[in-house]
């Protein structure tokens, strides 16, 4: 399992890493990324009260009885601030889970990269060689490539090898070709989303007012990691130990 252990930073730049870091800005109390319809039911039975709410997408629209979809901008303070929120998306939901056996995992987009690798820096920079691994998890679209998130990537490269030069060396072809994609598309981000595949659907089906939300670069700079067997801003004397469900 290449991901246990090391330090894992999930993207999906569309939407569900800009989601899911825009309800813990705004003051949602914890993320639980689930793979599946189902599970999201099963767990939400479970949690008691109304400090719950399931929130997710299948084809970019809300998933029949759920009560937030996944454009970022209805996970507003008044809709989220305090709630739980059972969370499953076709792409990035999935691939928070898949790294779930991390060391540590954070989320990252285009509205917190500044904050995310300042984060890894501190987190790596007092590992040995071995521990030091970063990988970046690309959430992608049914499994092919997406633009979108190979730029946030090649982003996130630039900005960890400003401090640690040898890192373009040893970020790989695909790290090379994030780098290669971040340079080519660094002054016109929001074209770039409204030119990918999926951010010309989302603006398709009516989504196009999230591209613009998506774009802004550090517009929210908090971290969101795996803590235990949720997602949320670490909080002094949290530990970062746990397993999903
Ligand atoms: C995903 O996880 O697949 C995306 O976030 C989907 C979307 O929001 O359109």
């Amino acid at each position: 399992m290449y991901l246990r252990e090391k330090t894992v930073v999930v993207i999906d730049v569309l939407r569900a890493s800009t989601t899911v870091t825009a309800a813990l800005y705004n003051g949602a109390k914890e993320i639980i990324p689930v793979a599946t319809v189902e599970s999201a039911m099963k767990i939400v039975g479970n949690l008691y009260g109304d400090v719950r709410l399931l929130g997710g997408e299948r084809n970019g629209k809300m998933i029949e009885g759920f009560n937030l979809g996944n454009s970022p901008l209805e996970y507003t303070e008044e809709r989220v601030f305090g709630k739980a929120i059972v969370y499953s998306t076709t792409n990035g939901s999935l691939a928070m889970v898949k790294a779930r056996y991390a060391k540590v995992m954070v989320v990252a987009s285009f509205v917190n990269l500044s904050a995310v690798a300042a984060f890894v820096e501190d987190v790596t920079g007092s590992r040995n060689e071995e521990e030091s691994d970063i990988i970046i998890l690309c959430a992608g679209r049914n499994g092919f490539y997406s633009l979108e998130d190979s730029v946030c990537a090649g982003m996130l490269i630039e900005k960890l090898s400003a401090r640690k030069p040898a890192l373009t060396s040893e970020c790989g072809d695909a790290g090379i070709v994030s780098l290669t994609m971040f340079k080519r598309h660094s002054r016109s981000l929001l074209k770039m989303l409204k030119n990918s595949e999926h951010g010309k659907y989302l603006s398709a089906i009516g989504y196009g007012d999230d591209l613009k939300f998506c774009a802004a670069v550090d517009s929210l700079p908090v971290v969101p990691q795996l803590l235990g067997n949720v997602v949320k801003l670490k909080k002094d004397g949290d530990s970062s130990k746990g397993s999903f469900s």
